[in-house]
């Protein structure tokens, strides 16, 4: 049995991710790919357990490391229990974040270093990473405007503009190390081309796997 693809979509709030990947698993199961549609933190029912800890607004202090650690234990039962066993099975997986939010938001957002998250990434993943990253990008304002329209904010979108700047400054500087793995996508332009793009894009990859 041929292997799955895993495929990761990243982006600032509100740069239309959810929408983009539903129009992505619905090109794949046109194309008569079998397809798994989840998200991090979550994806499980623990995992989910684990996100309504992270995303609950507190008084209390949150720690960058506890944050950090949560968002890895989170993925280690997503990845480990829900992930590869369907990657093994054939299915491709469109999952809504990874890693690299951990790197954008824990690290360039929080300040954690680099290095230290790249430590937990290969504890808990080993060599695996997405066989694709696609970036939704858009400047921060658009996106927080759109997050603030849905209602009440979560712990990370009550975050400033300067937060989400570095954010997408990170996003941007992974995107332009690995090109090849990365798909960087103008998320400011009309919703009809960004899917066209995001679509055209998985459609060339099912071509590319047969
Ligand atoms: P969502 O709003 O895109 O579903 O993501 C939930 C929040 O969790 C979002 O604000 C980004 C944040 N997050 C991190 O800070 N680190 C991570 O590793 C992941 C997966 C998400």
């Amino acid at each position: 049995m041929k292997r799955g693809q895993f495929i990761t979509f990243e982006g600032t709030e509100g740069v239309g991710k959810s929408t983009q990947l539903n129009k992505a698993a619905e090109a794949l199961r046109t194309a008569g790919v079998e397809v798994i549609v989840t998200r991090e933190p979550g994806g499980t029912p623990m995992a989910e357990s684990i996100r309504e800890l992270l995303l609950a607004p507190r008084d209390e202090p949150v720690h960058e490391l506890t944050e950090l650690l949560l968002m890895f234990a989170a993925r280690a039962q997503h990845l480990h229990t829900r992930i590869l066993p369907a990657l093994e099975k054939g299915q491709w997986v469109l999952c809504d974040r990874f890693t690299d939010a951990t790197f954008a938001y824990q690290g360039g957002g929080r300040g954690v270093a680099k290095e230290r998250i790249a430590q937990l990434e290969s504890l808990v993943q080993g060599d695996i990473r997405p066989d694709h990253v696609i970036v939704l990008d858009a400047p921060v304002e658009i996106g927080m405007a759109r997050a603030r329209h849905r209602g009440d904010l979560d712990r990370f979108e009550q975050e400033t503009v300067a937060f989400f700047e570095r954010i997408r400054t990170t996003y941007l500087e992974r995107a332009g190390d690995s090109p090849e793995r990365y798909h960087l996508i103008d998320a400011s332009a009309p919703l009809a081309e960004v899917s066209e793009q995001v679509t055209g894009f998985i459609r060339g990859l099912v071509n590319a796997s047969h």
